[in-house]
């Protein structure tokens, strides 16, 4: 069984589309940005791998480690909002991807880094419906070096 909403895909970039276009989001919406922050972590991982400097490699899986905080405070909003939800494995996450392997950072890593703003409402829960939340989106780091 999918942990996606019906009608979400399992690219996380598609998915963002479908939630930059909703004027407002649901608990359900919440879920699939927690599932797409949370595929933020292998992603940086990845990048961390790849980066070919310690120091480097340590930011770069703060970065990760960060976003699965992001993921962890939008958890916190669905159970404000009368939702429930966990965090599932990275590899059960619908919007993970197995890293690639990259002999360094390109400049394709900085493809898609490009900030997104959302309000979110409940439009399930009647004491949260005037409760509006800022959620800034950064979608993952592609990890091609196409
Ligand atoms: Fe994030």
């Amino acid at each position: 069984m999918s942990l996606l909403p019906e009608g979400y895909p399992n690219d996380a970039r598609a998915a963002l589309a479908i939630l930059n276009a909703r004027e407002r989001l649901g608990i359900d919406d919440l879920k699939v940005l927690a599932l797409i922050e949370l595929s933020g972590e292998s992603a940086y991982f990845a990048l961390g791998q790849a980066a070919g400097n310690d120091e480097a490699r340590a930011l770069l899986e703060r970065n990760g480690q960060e976003e699965r905080g992001h993921a962890h405070r939008l958890l916190k909003a669905i159970s404000l909002l009368g939702g429930s939800f966990e965090l599932p494995t990275p590899e059960a996450n619908p919007f993970y991807r197995p890293p690639v392997k990259m002999d360094g950072l390109g400049e394709n890593m900085l493809k898609g880094m490009e900030m997104k703003s959302v309000t979110v409402v409940s439009s399930s829960n009647t004491v949260a419906e005037s409760t509006e939340i800022s959620v800034s989106v950064r979608p993952p780091v592609p990890l091609s070096n196409g």
